[in-house]
């Protein structure tokens, strides 16, 4: 039993956004912090950590609690185990009331397991360092391989010796029971002894995302034909493979921080990955990815770059497992590396600065690398083509956002020299029959899912007084309804009402008042929207979507979905959009004013500060006359229209 001292100990030590922080990829919004949940799948954050109360709630599916309740949800632990667990983490000392026999044969069984696992990896620690066999056999392997010192010690590199009990033996001696010795695999019973399952072996340890050693690899010495190159740890009450990836504990800070994470093949990988300074690595060892997998990822981050060797026929086996990070609507990204090599010989050859710019100079998006590899192999075989457009087609099926399938659509297109209409209509053949299937009983599959409630806080995510702010809400009316009619009041005709495209009126309106965009992208985009409304053709919203210059599409996706960013369900079920263009003539007369109010009060604040300084009477003078100019210009824009009330 911890004593009562100690649990306070902890439990007012331990910081719940640190303790939640090790799992879930969370962001300050106001004065809470919010994820993605990690008990629910869910795409939209609404996992609420709050420092202040120490608490966190799911808005999505209801689960609350403190720091010790989310270790003992999130692991699986019990009580006493979630308060040794924070403790570990905040090296604080547990002081235990003394056990009896009976409570320490209580011991909870998973327990056991990580116990011995933990005496085992210590165990081979000391192999590889301590002993003449590691030195000489282990440990010269690693220097062979050119794995430094520091990387040993990190991933806790380890060392079986070449006798066939050697591990087993110490282990009973030191208690460990026979019974755990087998559940975790390290051990093999044959005629009613142990052998080691790792023997003549270097050991690279499995650890959870917390730290925690839950299996081994172990690869023999050199190059033994006659022998697996590698074994692992069967899948035990702790060590479920595809919901492991080897390096997320030394990963997950980069991957959070870089907001990217790196998948590689194996051990090897890395670990010279890491030597090379780069952190945001994992791997997934052997398997082809899992849900589970990408899933545990997407705690962390959206994106996903996978490195490969460059063995298509190996890609291609893979091309499953990245369909469900596609689906997950993570973006994922394909590095291939030069034949023959792969990041661990790669990492190894060249200067930590070469590997990260090979990577990011390397990186394509998934969608397109499938196209163009495929593409490579039909060779204008008219069958073999209309097989890769269904191919790709259903990969861009599966993306769950429609912006940004239609966005894949147009670079499909051009990448196979097809109409954009012909994948649009294989598409939307796709997308019906899914519609389709899932639609017996769709209309209770929809009453089933529960309302989302986004937390008040994501509402002021936006400073909505930012002068980029109402830049970005004009050109995002103009993007999303610049073709739309409105009917306005023209000024100086007696009232009387005409038909205007929303787009031809607010670029009439900033050009007669002088007012141009600071941020250049945005600036770009309204000329091009002056352009057309000069000539006529005012360009279509969803053309700036897949504009050849990607930062001007990126900006327009970003824009259209900002409004959204209050609840992707409003958008999802065209609320949002629907209430819009209802009071279409309301929202842009109203951005138009926020926009240029903006932009006055920043050139009279800049007047201001010029006449803090200026001691010429004449200028003064000048400054004083342009500043009333604009209040009185300001004055007027604020009267116009709705009648709003001045407060300054
Ligand atoms: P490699 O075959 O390249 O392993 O597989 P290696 O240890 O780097 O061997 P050499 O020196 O190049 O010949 C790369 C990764 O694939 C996993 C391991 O994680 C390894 O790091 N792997 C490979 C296995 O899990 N099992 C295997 O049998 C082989
Ligand atoms: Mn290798």
């Amino acid at each position: 039993m911890i004593n009562r001292e100690t649990i306070d100990n902890i439990v007012t030590t331990a910081r719940i956004e640190e303790v939640i922080g090790d799992y879930v990829n969370l962001r300050r919004r106001g004065v809470n912090m919010l994820g993605l949940c990690p008990f629910h799948n869910e795409k939209t954050p609404s996992f609420t950590v709050s420092p202040a109360k120490g608490i966190y709630k799911c808005f999505g599916c209801g689960k609350a609690g403190n720091s010790v309740n989310f270790i003992m949800e999130h692991e699986h632990f019990s009580y006493p185990e979630a308060l040794k667990y924070l403790a570990r983490k905040y090296n604080i000392e547990v002081e235990e009331e003394v056990q009896t026999p009976e409570q320490l044969l209580e011991l909870n069984e998973k327990e056991s397991l990580y116990n011995l696992n933990l005496f085992a990896q210590q165990y081979f620690t000391k192999s590889l360092l301590e002993t003449a066999e590691g030195k000489s056999v282990g440990l010269s392997y690693f220097k062979e391989r050119g794995i430094r010192e520091d990387l040993i010690h990190k991933f806790q590199l380890g060392f079986s010796p070449d006798k066939w009990d050697a591990f087993s033996e110490n282990a009973t001696q030191n208690g460990y029971k026979r019974e755990f010795l087998i559940k975790t695999g390290l051990s093999l019973e044959k005629d009613n002894r142990l052998y080691d399952r790792f023997h003549s072996r270097v050991i690279f340890p499995i650890h959870s995302p917390s730290g925690r050693v839950v299996g081994f690899g172990g690869r023999i010495l050199g190059s033994d034909k006659n022998r697996p190159k590698y074994v692992n740890s069967p899948e035990s009450d702790i060590y479920n493979k595809s919901k492991t990836l080897y390096g997320i504990y030394f990963a997950k800070n980069a991957i959070i921080s870089k907001d990217n994470c790196l998948l590689v093949e194996g051990y090897t990988d890395v670990i010279s990955m890491h030597q090379a300074g780069i952190d945001n690595v994992v791997a997934s060892s052997g398997t082809s990815l899992t849900y589970d997998q990408v899933h545990m990822i997407q705690r962390y981050t959206s994106n996903i770059s996978i490195l490969y060797d460059g063995d298509p026929a190996g890609i291609k086996a893979s091309f499953r497992g990245i369909d469900i990070i596609v689906e997950q609507g993570m973006n994922v990204k394909i590095v291939l590396f030069p034949n023959g090599e792969d990041p661990d010989s790669y990492a190894r050859k060249h200067h930590p600065s070469e590997v990260e710019s090979f990577v990011n100079e390397n990186a394509v998006n998934f969608i397109l690398f499938k196209t163009r590899l495929l593409l490579g192999e039909t060779q204008n075989d008219p069958i073999k083509k209309a097989a890769l457009i269904r191919e790709i087609v259903n990969t861009i099926s599966l993306i769950p956002d429609s912006i940004s399938r239609s966005l894949y659509v147009k670079e499909c297109s051009a990448l196979m020299a097809i109409s954009e209409q012909v994948l649009m209509s294989e598409l939307n053949k796709i997308l019906r029959a899914k519609l389709k299937k899932s639609s017996p009983g769709l209309d209770k599959e929809l009453e089933a899912i529960p309302v989302e409630q986004i937390p008040s806080e994501t509402q002021t995510d936006i400073d909505l007084y930012s002068a980029e702010y109402q830049e970005r809400d004009v050109i995002r009316l103009l993007l999303l309804y610049g073709h739309d009619i409105i009917r306005i009041k023209l000024r100086n005709t007696d009232e009387e009402e005409v038909s205007v495209q929303v787009a031809d009126y607010v670029v009439n309106d900033l050009v007669n008042d002088e007012m141009g965009f600071e941020n250049a992208i945005f600036k770009t985009i309204f000329d091009e929207f002056h352009k057309g409304a000069d000539i006529d053709e005012i360009p279509d919203g969803n053309w700036f979507l897949s504009h050849h210059n990607s930062e001007i599409s990126l900006a327009a996706v970003n824009l259209v979905f900002t409004n959204y960013n209050l609840s992707p369900n409003w958008f999802k079920n065209n609320i949002m959009i629907t209430t819009e263009k209802t009071r279409l003539h309301m929202y842009v007369m109203f951005a138009l004013r926020a926009y240029k109010a903006r932009k006055l009060d920043k050139m009279m604040s800049e007047i201001q500060k010029k006449l803090a300084v200026e001691s010429n009477p004449e200028q003064q003078r000048d400054l004083q006359k342009a500043y009333l100019e604009l209040k009185k210009q300001s004055i007027r824009i604020n009267k116009d229209g709705l009648g709003r009330i001045i407060t300054r």
